[in-house]
C-alpha cells in the first residue's frame, strides 16, 4: 500500500517550492502526499533559520510530532530545509527526530528513509555547488492552480553580515535556462496563468552553455514569451544587482507585472555598509527613481531591519525618512535578530537592547500602515486588469485576484471565473486590499 506524507512549510517562497520538490522525489519512493498528519507515516516540517522566533515555532512543532509518533508507533518525524542545515546535532542529539536532510540533499530522502529504524536516525546535510533540482517536477501544493512558483536559483554569494542564508543553503548557482522554461511551458499547458521565478538574488541569476550566456532579462524574456496570458513575476532583487536592462524588460512585456520587491534593509547608509549589503541610501534611491521613470506604476514592497548593531536614533530617522520619501505599497518588517555563525554576530554587539527595537520597529510599522493606506487609496478610480484567483477570503460572495502591480483587490463575483483576467475600477480600499466594481 502506498504510505503517505505530510509536509509543513516554514520560512520563504523557496522553501514552499522545496516542498513541492521533495513530494516529488517522496513519490519515486512509495509516498503519496496527504493533508491530514494525523494519518500520515511520515511527516516532515520544511524549516526556517531566519530569525530566532521561526526556529522556536519548529522546536514546538517537533513536541507535536512527537505525541503523533507516540501514538502511532513506525511514524517517521523529519526536519529538512535551513534548520536541518544549521541544528542538525541538536535535532539528532536532543530532539531525537528521526531523519534531519539539508536543502541540497533532497535526492537522498528515498535511500534515508529506507534505512531510518527508531535506532537508527538518518542524516544527509551535504551542501552542493551545481545542485538545482532542475529535472524534478514539483508537485504542486498551491489549492488555485493559478500561479505557480518556479526556482530559477539557489544559494546566495551575498554574505549580508545578519544573513544565514549563505550558511544554509550555500553557494549561488543558477539553474539551466532551458528547464526553467520547460517548466513555465509545462504549467501553462497544465492551465496555469501566472509563474514567479524565485531566487534570494534574481538578479544575479547568470547561466551559461557551451552556446549560450543567459542573464535575469534574457530569461524574464523567454518567459514572457511563452505566452501573452500567462504573468510572470520574480523576487526577489537585490538593490545593488537590479540593471536598468531588467528594468527595461519588464517595460516590454506588458505580461511581465509591475512589481518589483526590493529589500532595503535601512535608509542609513552608515548601518548598509555594517550590514554589507554594497549600497547605500543614494544608489537605492536612484534605482528607485529610474524603476519609477520607466514604469510610473510599479509596485514597489521592501524589507526592513530595525535596531541592528549600533543603530542609532539618527540611523532609525534615516530609515524612517527613506520609507517616507519612498512610499513603499508595503514592508516587511523585522526587528534584527542575532544569529549564531553569522558575521555579525562573530564580529559585532547586538547592542540595541530590545525594548529600543521594538518601539523603533513600532514606528516604522505605523509609519509604513498610513503610507499603505496612502498608496491604496492613489488607486481609487483607476481600471485595473485583474487575474482573478478565487473566492475572497472575507467575503465568499466576492472575487479576489492581483493586480500587475501586486495589490490585491476583491470584486463581484457575477459573470467572471477563476482564471481568467478581467478589468476592475476601484472604488474604495484598506491598507491592504483594495474594493472594487
Ligand atoms: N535575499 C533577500 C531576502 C532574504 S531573507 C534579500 O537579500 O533581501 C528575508 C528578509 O529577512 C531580509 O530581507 C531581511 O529583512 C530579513 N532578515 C534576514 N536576516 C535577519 C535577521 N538576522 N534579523 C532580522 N531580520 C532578518
Ligand atoms: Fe541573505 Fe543578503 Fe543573501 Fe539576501 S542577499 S539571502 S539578505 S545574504
Ligand atoms: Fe528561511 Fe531558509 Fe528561506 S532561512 S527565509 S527558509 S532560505
Amino acid at each position: 500500500m502506498k504510505k503517505r506524507a505530510y509536509i509543513e512549510t516554514y520560512g520563504c517562497q523557496m522553501n514552499v517550492n522545496d516542498t513541492e520538490v521533495i513530494f516529488s522525489i517522496l513519490e519515486g519512493a512509495g509516498y503519496s502526499r496527504t493533508e491530514k498528519m494525523e494519518e500520515a507515516d511520515l511527516v516532515m516540517a520544511n524549516t526556517c533559520s531566519i530569525r530566532d522566533n521561526a526556529e522556536q515555532r519548529i522546536w514546538g512543532r517537533i513536541e507535536v510530532f512527537h505525541q503523533l509518533r507516540a501514538s502511532r508507533p513506525g511514524l517517521i518525524v523529519g526536519i529538512v530545509g535551513c534548520m536541518a542545515e544549521r541544528l542538525k546535532d541538536k535535532l539528532l542529539d536532543t530532539h531525537k527526530v528521526d531523519l534531519v536532510v539539508g536543502p541540497d540533499a533532497y535526492r537522498s530522502l528515498p535511500r534515508l528513509l529506507e534505512a531510518v529504524r527508531p535506532d537508527a536516525p538518518q542524516i544527509d546535510v551535504l551542501l552542493s555547488r551545481d545542485e538545482t533540482y532542475a529535472d524534478i517536477t514539483p508537485v504542486r501544493t498551491d489549492r488555485g492552480g493559478i500561479s505557480a512558483f518556479i526556482s530559477i536559483m539557489r544559494g546566495c554569494n551575498n554574505v549580508c553580515s545578519y544573513c544565514v542564508v549563505p550558511y544554509t543553503r550555500g553557494a549561488e548557482r543558477s539553474r539551466d535556462a532551458n528547464s526553467i522554461v520547460r517548466e513555465a511551458c509545462d504549467v501553462y499547458q497544465r492551465g496555469y496563468k501566472e509563474v514567479t521565478l524565485l531566487g534570494q538574488n534574481v538578479d544575479s541569476y547568470l547561466w551559461k552553455s557551451e552556446t549560450e550566456t543567459v542573464t535575469f532579462a534574457n530569461l524574464l524574456e523567454r518567459v514572457a514569451a511563452i505566452a501573452p496570458d500567462l504573468r510572470v513575476r520574480f523576487a526577489t532583487s537585490h538593490p545593488k544587482d537590479i540593471s536598468d536592462e531588467v528594468i527595461y524588460t519588464m517595460a516590454a512585456h506588458p505580461n511581465i507585472c509591475k512589481h518589483i520587491h526590493l529589500p532595503v534593509q535601512s535608509g542609513s547608509s552608515r548601518m548598509l555598509a555594517l550590514m554589507r549589503r554594497k549600497y547605500d541610501r543614494e544608489w537605492y534611491l536612484e534605482r528607485v527613481a529610474k524603476i519609477r521613470e520607466v514604469m510610473p506604476d510599479c509596485g514597489l514592497t521592501t524589507d526592513v531591519i530595525a535596531g541592528f548593531c549600533t543603530e542609532t536614533e539618527q540611523d532609525h530617522a534615516d530609515t524612517v525618512s527613506l520609507m517616507d520619501q519612498v512610499g513603499f505599497d508595503w514592508a516587511f518588517m523585522f526587528a534584527y535578530s542575532d544569529r549564531p555563525g553569522t558575521l555579525a554576530n562573530r564580529t559585532m554587539q547586538d547592542d540595541v537592547p530590545a525594548d529600543v527595537k521594538n518601539r523603533r520597529l513600532s514606528e516604522i510599522i505605523e509609519l509604513q500602515n498610513r503610507k499603505s493606506l496612502e498608496r491604496y487609496r492613489s488607486q481609487i478610480g483607476k481600471e485595473l486588469e485583474v487575474l482573478v484567483e478565487g473566492p475572497s477570503k472575507r467575503d465568499p460572495n466576492r472575487l479576489c485576484g492581483r493586480a500587475s502591480n501586486n495589490m490585491m483587490c476583491v470584486f463581484p463575483a457575477t459573470g467572471r471565473s477563476k482564471g481568467t483576467y478581467t478589468t476592475v475600477k476601484v472604488v474604495d480600499c484598506t491598507s491592504a486590499t483594495l474594493i472594487c466594481e
